[in-house]
């Protein structure tokens, strides 16, 4: 179905007719409409105007409201201050706005009109390392903004830029060779994920450890890793067998992780860093030959005028080593050849880590400089502040060590299976719903309290109040959800959700249907900057009117008698649907109990 334009929409199309209407000399001039606490909404626009045509304010307001259509759309105007207008709609056009939404499967929300393909790189974990949170915020934020992307309409590809080649597969390899049973499982991957998982994490952690002791202790079997790094890089199959056993090791862990995240990732959407291998050369040819790297003391460079070390001395971008070997950043440089060129995308976005920003502005501007980013390919740094702890300072086990995120995980999903089995002891759940709840608001929780601070910001990880039950958290969303869902099976037989435009509305639920009004908008505007916060405040502010709605305005039992009762479960119905469908695209769970 076409999108339904919503209430605020139309309300600024009125008044901009009845501007031009008014006057024709100030072209097309915005009314610059926001929401107001003091109407329903308010209309600046007209003190810009007045100062551009050297007219009062008051004025010109007052010729635009005489200009204005009778309609049944605006209730109330009126001129206010030095000449804002204030407006009220019409109970009515509430109602019938929200109908028309609810009619639609997205709920009135558009498709892109000009979709165009954005690859988005995210959850992109190191092979043979653990993964810690700062691998969560890229794996959720990433989830989140595809979500919304596609929905949006925008042909979106996955890429997990996964560490998965450099010169440490030398020695992990050749440890491998010399006590070849370390990678072995006892757990069934088939059988057990989540068990399989931890065991290869553990057996790579123990080999990584032993590996490494070893490097640092022993010359010969130094001179033995470096030689494997030289078979690896020629593609010698023994070798290159053993990396993809190490590669493949870490993705049964990860898929169990991400599992446990309840997020699907797909393996042909892993393309690591060595799947720029064949690339690399060329990319550097490309860059000598166009002058835009220059050789510095053996190394391929890339200066910038304003980067510069402590000492003054501009720091480059080293796209290769003086000893041959390719970087990070030859890697980066590549793949972006590959995704505009060969994916065809028209955005690239790269959610990572602040601290990898100067990386990514030297890449990103070495590209525009060689021209494979131009005017049309834009790419743009998601960039994500530090999980800290409850300390305020970057989250660290007592003993300083990195904090596992599996260990996170596990810890969110027990404190939220407690809360879940508290709550839930007259709903008569089973010990395994209980247990699937919990998981869905544990991970909701963890997801949710990243998702709902703009991601450039530092947040704290507390666990106490991410599964609290009041305050901006998931589990008040799936609180405020469940509960609606309980009224709507207590409905009985000739209770159905109905529209009833003809009835006056309270003001809990006017400010209900105008806050449910604005989710296409604010989903535009979510996906244009890549700002899932956005969504996540709407939601909660959704929650919070809703519980407004719920206290003052009985659904059931509406006093108004069986058409009220219609229109109000007609109310909660299209709140629901919005909640799920904005917790979806935000990757969280809406269980039908709680
Ligand atoms: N693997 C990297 C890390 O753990 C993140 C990769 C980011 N993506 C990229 N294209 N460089 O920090």
């Amino acid at each position: 179905m076409a999108s339904v334009p919503s209430l605020a929409a139309t309300v600024h199309q009125r008044l901009a007719d009845a501007l031009s209407a008014a006057l024709p000399e100030a072209g097309a001039a915005d009314p610059l409409l926001r929401r107001s606490d003091r109407a329903d909404f308010q209309a600046n626009g007209m003190l810009a105007l007045a100062k551009k045509l050297k007219g009062n304010p008051r004025e010109l307001a007052a010729k635009v409201v005489e200009s204005l259509p009778a309609g049944d759309v605006i209730a109330d105007i009126e001129v206010s201050g030095p000449g804002f207008l204030n407006i009220t709609v019409s109970d009515e056009a509430i109602v019938k706005t929200l109908a028309a939404r609810a009619a639609d499967a997205r709920l009135g929300v558009p498709h892109a009109e000009n979709p165009g393909t954005t690859v988005v790189d995210y959850a992109q974990p190191n092979v043979a390392k653990e993964m810690h949170v700062g691998h969560l915020r890229s794996a959720v934020i990433g989830d989140a903004v595809v979500r919304i992307l596609e929905f949006a309409g925008e042909k979106v590809v996955r890429r997990h830029h996964i560490g998965d080649w450099g010169t440490q597969f030398g020695m992990l390899i050749q440890y491998l060779i010399e006590h070849p049973h370390e990678l072995d499982h006892k757990a069934d991957p088939a059988q057990d994920q989540a068990a399989s998982g931890e065991e290869a994490m553990s057996n790579l952690n123990r080999l990584y450890k032993a590996a490494r002791a070893l490097f640092d202790s022993d010359e010969e079997f130094k001179e033995r890793s470096r030689r494997r790094v030289v078979d690896l890089q020629a593609g010698d199959e023994e070798t290159l067998a053993l990396w993809r056993k190490f590669v493949d090791e870490s993705k049964l862990y990860f898929y169990s992780v991400f599992d446990k995240l309840d997020m699907e990732i797909h393996d042909p959407d892993v393309v690591g860093e060595s799947g720029y291998n064949d690339m690399l050369a060329e990319t550097c040819r490309l860059l000598e030959e166009s002058g835009v790297a220059v050789r510095s003391e053996g190394a391929l460079c890339v200066f910038f005028d304003d980067v510069k070390g402590p000492d003054g001395k501009p720091v480059p971008l080293i796209v290769q080593k003086s000893d041959g070997g390719f970087g990070y950043a030859a890697t980066d440089l590549s793949a972006i050849r590959d995704r505009v060129r060969n994916l065809q995308a028209d955005s690239l976005v790269y959610v990572v880590d602040a601290r990898q920003s100067l990386h990514f502005k030297m890449v990103f501007e070495t590209a525009r400089r060689i021209g494979w980013l131009d005017e049309k390919t834009h790419a743009y740094q998601l960039a994500f502040g530090t999980v800290l702890g409850k300390d305020g300072k970057p989250f660290k086990t007592r003993e300083g060590e990195t904090v596992r995120l599996v260990d996170l995980l596990d810890e969110a999903i027990d404190r939220a299976t407690a809360v879940v089995r508290e709550k839930s002891e007259n709903l008569g759940l089973t010990e395994e719903e209980i247990a699937e709840r919990g998981a869905q608001v544990g991970i909701g929780a963890v997801k949710y309290a990243d998702l709902s601070t703009s991601a450039a910001r530092d947040y704290k990880f507390d666990l106490d109040q991410m599964v609290s039950l009041n305050g901006d958290t998931s589990v008040y969303l799936q609180y405020a959800y469940a509960r609606i869902q309980s009224i709507l099976r207590r409905a009985e037989a000739g209770q159905k959700p109905a529209a009833h435009p003809e009835l006056p509305l309270a003001p809990a639920e006017r400010a209900l249907g105008l806050h449910l009004d604005q989710f296409a908008e604010t989903l535009k505007e979510v996906a244009a900057g890549y700002e899932p916060h956005k969504l996540a405040a709407y939601l909660y502010q959704l929650a919070s009117h809703y519980t407004t709605f719920y206290d003052k305005c009985p659904v059931l039992k509406a006093e108004g008698g069986p058409a009220q009762v219609e229109n109000r479960l007609f109310l909660c119905d299209l709140t629901a649907r919005t909640l799920h469908q904005g917790m979806n695209l935000l990757g969280i769970r809406t269980p039908e109990r709680l």
